[in-house]
């Protein structure tokens, strides 16, 4: 089979707040369609996030330590702003199931009204992970549930010192 990826760098942005086994698998099947994939951690004021942007990017980056098509970036303020900043035309961003699709579909369309050369591809997660987010692998984690089945055994371990105080 020949490669017939067309030089597209897509953004797949998010908070990552942590990184998932639903995140990886997306990014992993996403190099199989984009020349490059660039992480973007979201930098948001607003939340009141468990790790620190740093410590995010610092754990995506050594989970594709051995794939050199991902990079990661971190962002703050409006993800359009940070598309126009660089070269990239394609927002990549994943759906679980029909009740992501209302604000997906919102934020497209804003961020469309807001670049129109800026394009929003949806890939569907595996259905092994329609479940997994970050939000309830912190709830889970937090209550001493295990979470080694949702997250990277190095974000496990990271969970666990967060949840431990050391
Ligand atoms: O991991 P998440 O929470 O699904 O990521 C959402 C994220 C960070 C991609 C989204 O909230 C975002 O783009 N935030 C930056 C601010 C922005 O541009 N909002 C959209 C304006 S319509």
């Amino acid at each position: 089979m020949t490669d017939d990826k067309c030089g597209i760098t897509a953004v797949f942005p998010g908070s990552f707040d942590p990184i998932t086994v639903g995140h990886i698998d997306l990014i992993e099947r996403s190099v199989a369609v984009f020349d490059k994939v660039i992480v973007a951690v979201a930098c948001n004021q607003e939340k009141t996030p468990l790790f620190s942007v740093s410590e995010r990017i610092s754990m995506i980056e050594n989970i594709f330590s051995h794939t050199p098509q991902v990079k990661v970036e971190t962002f703050a303020g409006l993800l359009i702003n940070y598309m126009l900043s660089g070269e990239a035309h394609v927002i990549l961003r994943g759906l679980r199931a029909v009740s992501d699709f209302e604000y997906e579909f919102q934020m497209a369309l804003m961020n469309r009204k807001l670049a129109p050369g800026i394009e929003t591809f949806f890939m569907t997660s595996s259905a092994l992970y329609t479940y997994v987010s970050s939000r309830i692998v912190k709830e889970l984690a937090s209550l001493g549930g295990d979470v080694s089945d949702l997250v990277h055994p190095l974000v496990e371990e990271k969970i666990k010192e967060k949840y431990s105080g050391s």
